[in-house]
């Protein structure tokens, strides 16, 4: 048989490997010596003679495997091992009983308060040898085991990190990206305009201002003003937008809400809101559905999705019409809102949910609406939010909360 590797102390290339420790404890001299004679070219053997004793090497050496005694005056290895594993500092550490009882009835006892073996006296030398090196191997595997999870944490714990800087780097670029083009078309125009009033403000003083240089500068003032006007305006709804994002939770609080009765409320104000665009809802909610939840957010959600529907899903100028349904499941309800419109097309349905996605650029919209849901959804409600939709079949989505949400963030 090889010899054991050690266990508890990781072998580095080049450097020998340190030899696992075990701590022999008997009261009696002479079986500690024979132990130790035994195991010491494999091991590095460790020695106490009394329960005392042996606690205090234990928390200090922290062997890898602890050969203890029975019967001992004073505190007897019952109780030493009790203790060993009371304490957190040595509860890890294997106990292996060497006992001259051998009664099933003191197995028990042993193996009850954490011990893994019982060896008894008086013992073979060889069987003891491939008991302790059995479990000295079985040490180091566990060691190994606890040592790869708790490296596996740490990669999770800092690839989520990795992917929250990702994804924050990406929402900060896109704020960046799409404010500057506004604020560029606005610095052009004004300093455009700033240089011209300069050039007329020069004619004007030299006395060789004309009524054409008058009439040009007023049109081209006109033209600016309203560039800036409509860029900064532009830029104004942006950060409206972002500020959504950010506040997304802001000034709502728990509170327990009728579902039914909310769903509707939730739609009639948003058609009041919204007097010029024509959409029907249909809300079909089993009666008494209480949930407690951010109503606010709720409301928020809702919004966003007839939003969607009034602008995307009926391009064609027909009714528009949306069914909220809700279907109550095993941890809270399922809310479906479902349009029979023009759906989406599925290289673009991996894409609705990032920020400044939009399949309408250019015509006054700016892609953070189903990113907004998303973040409500996910972090204030709690819930998890699907979008399905094929291109001609409608677009429905698929919002599961939980039926109480107790905490503010996620
Ligand atoms: N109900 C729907 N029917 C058809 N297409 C939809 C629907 N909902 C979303 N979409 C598509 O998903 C895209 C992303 O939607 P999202 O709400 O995030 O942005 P947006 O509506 O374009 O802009 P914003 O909401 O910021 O003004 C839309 O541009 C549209 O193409
Ligand atoms: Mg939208």
């Amino acid at each position: 048989m090889s010899a054991p590797t050690a266990a508890g102390a990781p072998t580095t290339a080049g450097a020998p490997a340190a030899k696992p420790k075990v701590l022999v404890v008997d009261d009696q001299p002479v079986n500690v010596k024979a132990l130790g004679a035994l195991l010491q070219p494999e091991v590095d053997a460790l020695f106490a003679t009394d329960g005392a004793g042996a606690l205090a090497k234990a928390a200090q050496l922290a062997p890898d495997l602890i050969l203890l005694d029975v019967d001992m005056p004073g505190m007897d290895g019952y109780e030493v091992c009790h203790r060993l594993k009371a304490d957190p500092k040595t509860a890890d550490i294997p106990v292996v009983f060497v006992t001259g009882m051998s009664q099933t009835q003191d197995e028990e006892k042993g193996l009850a308060l954490g011990a893994i073996d019982y060896i008894a006296k008086p013992f073979q030398p060889a069987i003891v040898k491939a008991r302790v090196r059995n479990h000295l191997e079985l040490k180091r595997s566990r060691d190994a085991l606890v040592e790869s999870y708790r490296r596996l944490e740490a990669t999770q714990a800092s690839l989520v990190q990795a992917e929250k800087m990702a994804s924050l780097g990406q929402l900060v670029a896109g704020v960046a990206h799409e404010i500057n083009t506004p604020l560029g078309v606005a610095l052009t125009a004004a300093s455009h305009l700033f240089e011209r009033a300069g050039f007329l403000d020069e004619r004007f003083r030299s006395g060789r201002m004309t009524k054409t240089d008058l009439e040009s500068f007023l049109s081209l003032h006109k033209n600016s003003s309203d560039l800036v006007l409509s860029s900064l305006e532009r830029s104004a709804v942006l950060v409206q937008r972002f500020k959504q994002i950010a506040t997304a939770q802001a000034q709502d609080s728990l509170a327990e809400i009728d579902l039914g009765t909310h769903l509707i409320d939730a739609f009639g104000l948003w058609a009041s809101a919204n007097p010029d665009r024509d959409l029907n809802a249909d809300v079909s909610c089993p009666p008494d559905v209480v949930l407690q939840t951010f109503p606010a957010a709720l409301t928020r959600l809702l919004h966003t999705l007839f939003d969607n529907v009034a602008a995307h899903a009926y391009p064609g100028g027909e009714t528009a019409a949306v069914d909220v349904r809700v279907d109550i499941t095993g941890s809270g309800v399922e809310l479906a809102v479902a349009d029979h419109g023009v759906g989406i097309a599925p290289e673009a349905m991996a894409k609705v949910f990032d920020p400044f996605y939009t399949a309408r650029r250019g015509e006054g919209f700016v892609g953070l609406g189903l990113t907004i849901a998303y973040n409500l959804v996910t972090s204030t409600l709690h819930g998890t939010i699907v979008i399905e939709a094929t291109p001609g079949g409608g677009t429905t989505a698929r919002v599961n909360l939980p039926s109480r949400v107790t905490s503010a963030v996620r």
